[in-house]
């Protein structure tokens, strides 16, 4: 395939960033988008050219490092990481607008990297278990309802790429949040830490400037590891109660 990328080049946080134009030619159908991206990368050092900064780590869907928006829409047109996005899902000659995240929370650091940190400091704030929980119980002491076992698990398996910030015309972290929260708050060893925790979490959310939800939706639409949106009503239903008792 021989495709044309349109590309955001930003030299440092303060510089003002603009789009570039570049050509890549014979790129397989099987290659990954970040695949691409390094041979465009190896084309650019060999002419001595800066190679264009962007994120990854694992390049198997499951670290949460990597995160672009590629023609508008955040991690690319498969749900999936950016990483495990490939190039059959494009077309010989496209043309491909490639961007780093967008959103006051995420400054960018160079090209396509942005700081996420952000989310680090909601984790901070309450994504933890502090209380004592004793040692190691059997597997079956503690009985947790299979129903509550699922939810807990599905929301666990948030990796905290940042794309559903991304996608939010409001910038907001709140299904990032709400599924921390339901993953920790579900489970008998999170319980009593839950209502401190959702009052935290939020606090934090809202000193680091993300936005507030106003349930478009766009953010579980994104979401690679298809969290769903009921995960923010949980987060309200804990923050009222939260509310009703004081906290
Ligand atoms: S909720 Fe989904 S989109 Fe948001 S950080 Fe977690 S995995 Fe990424
Ligand atoms: S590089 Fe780890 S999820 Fe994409």
């Amino acid at each position: 395939m021989n495709l044309t990328l349109r590309i955001w080049r930003q030299n440092g946080p303060t510089d003002k960033g603009a789009i570039h134009e570049y050509q890549v030619k014979g790129i397989s159908e099987e290659s990954s988008f970040l695949e691409m991206l390094d041979v465009l990368n190896e084309e650019l050092f060999a002419r001595g050219e800066e190679p264009i900064a962007f994120d990854s780590d694992c390049r198997e869907g499951i670290c949460g490092q990597c995160g672009i928006v590629i023609n508008g829409i955040a991690h690319g047109p498969e749900v999936t990481t950016t990483c495990q996005l490939h190039m059959r899902s494009f077309k010989d000659g496209d043309v491909i607008t490639i961007e780093p995240w967008r959103a006051s929370g995420f400054p960018v650091i160079k090209d396509l990297v942005v700081n996420r940190s952000a989310l680090d400091r909601i984790i901070q704030a309450g994504g933890y278990i502090s209380v004592n929980t004793g040692a190691a119980p059997d597997a079956h002491a503690t009985p947790v309802p299979k129903q509550d076992a699922d939810r807990a698990f599905e929301a666990a398996a948030c990796i905290g790429c940042g794309a559903c910030v991304a996608a939010c015309p409001n910038a907001s972290a709140m299904l990032f949040t709400s599924a921390k929260v339901t993953h920790l708050g579900l489970l008998p060893q999170g319980k009593p830490e839950n209502y401190r925790r959702v009052v935290a979490m939020l606090n934090q959310m809202d000193e680091e400037g993300f936005g507030s939800c106003s349930n478009i939706g766009e953010c579980a639409a994104v979401c690679p590891k298809q969290i769903p949106l009921d995960v923010i009503a949980n987060l309200n239903r804990q923050l009222g109660k939260a509310a009703f008792k004081g906290i």
